[in-house]
């Protein structure tokens, strides 16, 4: 049973949302899920074995991307992560009428990148209200791509 670890910062809900939905769809193809707030996750623990590290953050600011304020720490200390090789994707929740829509997404997936992490399937942006058959068949396209 492939391991997945999903580790989401929220600020009113709607990342969390799509996490859950995340969880669902990779449960319905027999992983093992972890759902983990990031403010319960330490950077050590990414690296725990997983198949699969899924980061999931809202956007915020205005002039410039500013991540989900929960997310940050661990956004900072990234290059900590035994993630090198490892397999990870990325979602957020976000809103099409600001400049930079999602840019959070963006923003970790770079870093991911940076840091030698192999980005499975297309990053997932999620305009406004978060749609559970549209999170599902991500989730599932992820678990088909392992
Ligand atoms: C003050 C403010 C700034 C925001 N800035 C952005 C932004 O730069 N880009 C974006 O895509 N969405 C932006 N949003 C929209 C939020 O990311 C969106 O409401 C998201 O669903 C929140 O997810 P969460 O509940 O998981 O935190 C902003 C919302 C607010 C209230």
């Amino acid at each position: 049973m492939p391991k997945s670890l999903i580790v989401y910062g929220s600020t009113t809900g709607n990342t969390e949302t799509a996490a859950e939905y995340v969880a669902e769809s990779l449960k319905n193809k027999n992983f093992e899920v972890e759902l983990k707030n990031v403010t319960d996750v330490s950077i050590a623990e990414l690296g725990n074995g997983y198949d699969i590290v899924i980061f999931g953050c809202s956007t915020w600011g205005d002039d410039e991307i500013e991540l989900q304020d929960d997310f940050i720490p661990l956004f900072d200390s990234l290059e900590d992560a035994d993630l090198k090789g490892k397999k990870v994707s990325v979602f957020g929740c976000g809103d099409s009428s600001y400049t930079f829509f999602c840019g959070a997404v963006d923003a970790i997936e770079e870093k991911l990148e940076k840091i030698g992490a192999i980005v499975i399937g297309d990053s997932l942006k999620v305009d406004g209200d978060p749609e559970r058959a549209a999170i599902i068949e991500w989730g599932r396209e992820i678990a088909e791509k392992l």
